[in-house]
């Protein structure tokens, strides 16, 4: 009888774990070589933090932060391509600039007003962390940088201290697809 009351108690602890959402849950595991994840655990990574992800940025009111889930998302899942610290990123256009970004093009130039935001997760033995919310915004006139000035959020929703200079010396050198460095080719989302 004991016996038995202690495995219906761990089948409906097991039960409630299970059923427990995902954003109810204390800390999202990250693989110690993130490089190594399959792609299932890298979905399930993302939906642990993805609600995570919104909450921080927007914690301050920073604009972008409150509006680039409405945005045309550019990859089938974040991947990690190894700058920006082997952060898995995902990046989010706006309607300006979707229809160009989403081609993944070649010697072309970003129309004026396009805003890019890329989500970051990171992590440190095992338990994933939101990382910073990147931003480039497509101007006139900033021909130094591109015409693009970068900005980011750190997930507390403070902006995040950077310098165009910082950004650019690595941007600048994909300046044959208009400063971009465009997600893995594996996860490119691709409009047709
Ligand atoms: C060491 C190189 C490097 C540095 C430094 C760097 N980036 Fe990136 N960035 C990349 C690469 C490569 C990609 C494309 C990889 C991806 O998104 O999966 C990228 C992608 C992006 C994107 C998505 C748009 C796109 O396709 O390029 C944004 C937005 C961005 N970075 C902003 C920034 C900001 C802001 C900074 C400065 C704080 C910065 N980056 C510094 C290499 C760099």
């Amino acid at each position: 009888m004991h016996r038995q009351i202690i495995a219906a108690s761990a089948t409906l602890a097991a039960t409630l774990t299970l059923a427990m959402p995902a954003a109810a849950q204390d800390t999202c595991a990250i693989a110690e070589d993130r490089f190594d994840m399959e792609e299932a655990a890298v979905i399930a990574l993302y939906d642990c933090m993805s609600e995570r992800m919104v909450t921080g940025y927007t914690k301050a009111g920073h604009e972008i932060a409150g509006q680039y889930r409405d945005w045309q998302v550019t990859s089938t899942r974040p991947a990690v391509a190894g700058p920006h610290q082997n952060r898995f990123l995902q990046t989010f256009v706006n309607d300006i600039a979707a229809g160009q970004y989403l081609k993944f093009e070649e010697d072309i130039t970003m129309p004026v007003g396009s805003i890019l935001a890329k989500e970051s997760i990171g992590g440190k033995d095992g338990v994933a962390r939101v990382g910073p919310l990147f931003i480039m915004e497509k101007v006139a006139d900033a021909p130094e940088y591109g015409n693009w000035v970068y900005s980011g959020v750190q997930p507390n929703g403070k902006e995040l201290k950077i310098s165009q200079k910082f950004c650019h010396d690595c941007h600048g050198g994909y300046d044959y697809q208009d400063s971009m460095g465009y997600p893995l080719e594996e996860v490119r989302l691709t409009a047709n």
